[in-house]
């Protein structure tokens, strides 16, 4: 013990990158535990920049051990890639273990997953392309291939086979594509076991043992609450459950181990790709924010759509996840606007709400309602404490946790791991 959750409030990027390597020290297993390389998590740390999709931040601090869960989708290029680039940076990737059940994603998925986007015209996604969508889907159909099924070159066979079936279907008669190759797609598998045979581990099992030898392990999740296939803005979402119930079965360790569910929450909003987003601003405010907050995908660079924190989004997630504690990062980018507002409901057809509305209909058509704080213009990059806080500044931290009703315990004024105000400890 203790077992903590780590995730996102909104529709990802908020820091928790930055969130999990401050936690760093403090903490022995880091698990990543749903999404694949559809992540992007940004770490600065003194000159060094990295950019992490599939590694579970962890890694960069040394004797944590970082685990890849059985919930998450890996590409095994990428995995190797990422490891060969942080290794060739002098960063120790050799503690990583894989779980035997996790899923891994072939050529064919990030296939299907671009063709179908293209196949969407104006109602696509907006994914990343990376082929987490099909993995899922071939996970939830039951044809998906797991990280064990490499080692036994005739059962992955098998199951190539009865994936491509299918996938070939669609793609020629559908789509109007080449078919793909059984023999490449199992070839290009069988490459990378060798080497990652020494990784792979029944984590859930080595997860339990380290709980009960009073390890503290944080499970870090990718995506946010808003971008869950159950609980987020469906369609526009990603294809797993980033939310804390999604902590529990993409781990592997039950609800009952939990102890603290820790929220990062930035203090407007970011949203990448398609989909419903109430306080979006599309004026120079929303530009503003995007250059202050250098707001551009990790992952693919997208600009990503900026706009006002929202306190119902705020609340939900604080709902639907059980947070104990908000990490509130970005503060430092809100300097120098005169007045920020800040969402506090939506009026939906002539109605007022302070919940999200039960549907997507509803949501599509929610305007925000706002209540103005006062801004600042001091530099609040040097603080460290609430007290090195200009007054308005602490006003809005007060004002995100009474409309929550849960503490702000970490407030991000930087990039930089030490550009933080760590308020009450989380480890
Ligand atoms: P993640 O996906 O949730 O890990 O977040 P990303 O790394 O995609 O995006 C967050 C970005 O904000 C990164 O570039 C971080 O370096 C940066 N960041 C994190 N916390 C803060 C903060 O408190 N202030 C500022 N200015 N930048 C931050
Ligand atoms: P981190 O972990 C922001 C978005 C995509 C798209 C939708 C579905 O860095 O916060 P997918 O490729 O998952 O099928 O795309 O989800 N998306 C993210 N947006 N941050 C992320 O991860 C994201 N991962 C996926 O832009 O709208
Ligand atoms: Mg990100």
């Amino acid at each position: 013990m203790p077992a903590i959750v780590l995730l996102g409030a909104q529709w990802g990027d908020e820091g928790k990158g930055k969130a999990t390597d401050l936690l760093g020290e403090s903490v022995d297993y880091v698990v990543k535990y749903n999404g694949g390389n559809n992540a992007g998590h940004t770490i600065v740390i003194g000159d060094e920049k990295y950019a992490l999709h599939l590694l579970p931040a962890g890694v960069l601090t040394p004797d944590v051990v970082p685990v890849i869960g059985n919930g998450v989708v890996v590409d095994l290029g990428v995995l190797f890639g990422e490891i060969d680039g942080l290794e060739a940076r002098g960063i120790d990737t050799s503690r990583l273990v894989v779980s035997a059940n996790a899923h891994v994603i072939t050529a064919y998925h990030t296939t299907v997953d671009k063709v179908g986007e293209r196949f969407l015209g104006d109602a696509k996604i907006g994914t990343t392309g990376r082929g987490i969508g099909p993995a899922y889907a071939d996970k939830m159909s039951r044809i998906g291939v797991r990280v064990q099924d490499l080692f036994d070159e005739k059962i992955l066979r098998q199951k190539v086979e009865g994936a491509l079936e299918q996938k070939n279907q669609l793609l020629v008669k559908a789509y109007n594509r080449k078919a793909l190759s059984v023999d490449a797609a199992v070839e290009e598998l069988l490459g990378y076991t060798d080497r990652l045979r020494p990784m792979v581990a029944d984590t859930s099992l080595l997860l339990a043992g380290a709980l009960d030898a009073g390890k503290v392990v944080l499970l870090e999740g990718g995506q946010a609450t808003m971008l869950d296939v159950d609980h987020g803005t469906y369609p526009f979402v990603t294809s797993s459950n980033p939310t804390a119930g999604g902590a529990c079965t993409g781990s592997g360790i039950p609800p009952t181990r939990l102890d603290r569910v820790v929220a990062i929450v930035k203090a407007y909003t970011t949203r990448v790709g398609a989909g419903p987003f109430p306080t979006e601003l599309v004026d120079a405010d929303g530009e503003r924010l995007r250059e202050q907050g250098v707001e551009f995908g990790t992952t693919t660079g997208r600009p990503r759509r900026c706009g006002w924190y929202d306190a119902v989004i705020a609340r939900y997630a604080a709902r639907i996840n059980g947070v104990t504690d908000f990490v509130l990062t970005k503060l430092d980018v809100l300097t120098g606007f005169e007045k920020i507002p800040v969402c506090v409901g939506y009026r939906i057809n002539g109605s007022t709400y302070d919940e999200m509305p039960m549907t997507q209909t509803e949501f599509h058509h929610a305007e925000p309602v706002y209540e103005d704080l006062p801004g600042w213009d001091e530099d609040i990059s040097a603080a460290r404490s609430l007290e090195d806080l200009p007054k308005n500044a602490r006003r809005y931290v007060e004002a995100v946790e009474s409309m929550t009703s849960v503490p702000v315990s970490v407030i991000g004024v930087g990039p930089g791991r030490d550009a933080s105000i760590v308020v009450r400890a989380l480890v």
